[in-house]
């Protein structure tokens, strides 16, 4: 470990509410070591299960799960699809995700990689204007901004090796709901209200989200009875269900009605991926992460690899922001430069992972003054977004899913295909589809990440687990790649000791390279003569409306005691823990 003195880093040693950290540590130690209320504790140990999503009713189907015998992934499932139908503007069937699974019983870590993929037909063409600039409109909106979904095989796929209970049982919840109806949240109708003018261009995108043609209102009944049939269709045979047959035919005739290129065979090819997890070691504990096609994980692990050495408790606030800044910088600069699907180009994975290059990394960060970034080489920008779901699970075996979903932006397309009931995303827009040109993000990529047919688009999804001696967390957001920040920010605070509710409330900063700035979340506790040090040191300061929807469990084994926290900034999550009998 370096003397953080011999960085030439200030070192006041308190903390930012000026009490000491090792009173907090104290009174912890004082709390354990009550042997009685350690061994109730140890009672409910094993029976409790903790979930924390978006939605109500997808935490409840996800307890509903548990309860018929399922385990965290058989859960996960059932919250994903429910959120397929009752948080549409966020994830869904039409889109896909990244997930993390930890197997209690062999102690293994997998990553499942559902994310969509490009048609064989895509053509950059299709996204400029005849004048060459980028057309907004065609890469966000409509069936040319779709990829081929990646959901149904990510979940087929995982009940099929991880679950316990057929697919068609974790299916059940998500199956009754659309069915039956539910109350949109106010979250849906303000995304209805936004998306009325894009919706209004596809008859079955209107009818799905505004039924009797007007906009919905929170006391409505939303009903969702072509998604149903389309999960039943899952249910029944599987991954097969939705690439093939008559959903599968469907889907290609609505795409190409409305001037999208999608063919039976892109639908047939895809196939979710197992991969291996990013591990690393920081702080003592063992922070497993996504793996590419998620930046998420590499850029995470840069950042902490970045600080290892750095004793950010003996930093006043003011040089731990400058730290984290710094490090944030430095790992956005390498996600656009070296990141894209590894089964299409080749990643410097050792480079980026090693210690050693974080040590060149780090010795570049100037002391006393923030590095601007046009003194780096290459560029990237990106304003966060607010779409997007994450959830958290450990069941009541200890198996544990992180697993963060999309459509990417508000209701992705806002392109419903046809008779399927399936809103389809705009993840295509998540590649580097014009070079130099931000996309939605404002990210800019380069070849890495070019679109090219069966290829994967980079993502900022990292759904990750942090796991101590004593201590676990399940984490994730939505938010563009600003994820990649809530995670790294996520990962200090608990290893910080904070709870699950304190890290979901945590206020945020973020850096991503370009534009060059730190991002504040508004109502920011930071005080007046920090921001004025930063300024000093040469940072741009803008403050933020608020971002993310942050959803984590907390495990801590020597309690016994799970807790689950959603984001107080978002009013329709859950966060629960229930006993299982
Ligand atoms: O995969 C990605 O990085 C994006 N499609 C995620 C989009 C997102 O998080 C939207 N907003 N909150």
């Amino acid at each position: 470990m370096i003397d953080p003195r011999a960085l030439r880093l200030p070192a006041p040693p308190t903390s930012r509410n000026g009490i000491p950290r090792w009173c907090g540590a104290l009174l912890a130690v004082a709390l354990l070591a009550s042997g009685s209320l350690a061994s109730a504790q140890d009672a409910v140990r094993q029976r409790t299960a903790a979930i924390a999503s978006a939605n109500a009713l997808a935490t409840q189907a996800g307890f509903e799960t548990l309860a018929r015998g399922g385990n965290a992934v058989d859960a996960a499932i059932a919250v994903g699809t429910t959120l397929s139908v009752v948080q549409p503007e966020a994830s869904g069937m039409g889109g896909g995700f990244l997930a993390l699974i930890h197997d209690a019983a062999t102690g293994k870590d997998t990553f499942i990689d559902a994310r969509e993929m490009a048609p064989q037909a895509v053509d950059s063409k299709d996204y400029l204007k005849p004048d060459g600039t980028p057309n907004r409109d065609t890469s966000l909106n409509g069936p040319l901004a779709a990829g081929i979904p990646g959901f149904p095989a990510g979940v087929a796929y995982m009940s099929g090796k991880y679950g316990k209970l057929p697919l068609s049982v974790a299916l059940q919840p998500a199956i009754r709901i659309a069915e039956q109806g539910f109350h949109p949240s106010g979250a849906l109708v303000r995304s209805i209200g936004h998306k009325a003018e894009v919706l209004r261009r596809w008859p079955a995108s209107s009818a799905k989200f505004m039924p009797d043609g007007k906009l919905p209102t929170a006391d409505g009944l939303f009903r969702d009875p072509n998604q149903a049939r389309t999960l039943q269709a899952l249910a029944a045979k599987g991954a097969d269900g939705f690439y093939k047959g008559a959903v599968a035919r469907e889907l290609v005739r609505a795409v190409h009605a409305a001037g999208g290129t999608w063919t039976l065979q892109d639908l047939a090819s895809y196939r979710a991926r197992e991969r291996t997890p990013i591990t690393l070691d920081y702080a003592g504990y063992k922070v497993v992460t996504a793996p590419p096609p998620s930046s998420g994980g590499v850029a995470v692990a840069e950042m902490l690899n970045i600080l290892a050495p750095v004793d950010l408790s003996r930093l006043d606030q003011a040089h731990r922001i400058h730290w984290l800044v710094e490090a944030m910088r430095r790992a956005f600069r390498d996600h656009n430069e070296y990141l894209g699907d590894p089964d299409f180009v080749k990643i410097p994975m050792d480079m980026l992972l090693s210690p050693y290059y974080a040590d060149g990394l780090r010795q570049s960060i100037l002391p006393e003054q923030a590095t601007k970034s046009a003194w780096l080489p290459s560029v990237s920008v990106n304003p966060p977004g607010m779409h997007t779901t994450h959830y958290s699970i450990v069941d009541a075996d200890g198996n544990m899913v992180s697993m963060t979903a999309t459509v990417n932006t508000t209701l992705g397309s806002s392109f419903v295909a046809g008779g399927t009931g399936i809103l389809l995303n705009n993840e295509m827009d998540d590649f580097a589809l014009v070079p130099g040109k931000p996309n939605a993000f404002g990210l800019l990529g380069g070849s890495a990440n070019a679109p090219v047919g069966g290829k994967r688009m980079l993502s900022s999804m990292t759904p990750s687990f942090v796991i101590g001696k004593d201590r676990l967390a399940v984490i994730g957001s939505p938010g563009g790649s600003t994820i990649i920040t809530q995670v790294f920010g996520a990962i200090l605070a608990f290893i910080d000791g904070k709870s699950a509710s304190e890290i979901t409330a945590q206020k945020r900063i973020h850096h991503q390279f370009m534009p060059d700035r730190i991002d504040i979340e508004k109502g920011s506790d930071i005080p007046a003569d920090v921001l004025a040090k930063l300024k000093a040191m040469g940072y741009e300061l803008n403050q933020d409306d608020s971002w993310g929807n942050m959803n984590v469990v907390v495990w801590d084994k020597k309690t016994g005691t799970k807790t689950a926290a959603s984001d107080p900034r978002n009013p329709s999550g859950l966060g629960k823990v229930e006993t299982i009998h």
